[in-house]
């Protein structure tokens, strides 16, 4: 599984690594420092909760 965001439209909401702060890494500004990652096994539903959590809906999931 990856994850993409659109970095552009983070307005900071830091919804995201209040569920997973291991995957969604915020910049010292509060908004999301990363553009996308592949989800370690295991996590793979911690990154679905934390992407679904995006009211600004900037996080895609791609399933494998
Ligand atoms: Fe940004 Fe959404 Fe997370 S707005 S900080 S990607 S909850």
């Amino acid at each position: 599984m990856k994850i993409l965001i659109d970095k552009a439209n983070c307005v900071g909401n830091a919804r995201c690594a209040a569920i997973a702060e291991t995957l969604y890494l915020l910049d010292d500004d509060g908004y999301i420092a990363v553009e996308e990652f592949e989800v370690p096994a295991g996590m793979e539903q911690l990154a679905r909760r934390g992407a679904k959590a995006c009211p600004e809906r900037v996080i895609q999931v791609i399933e494998d």
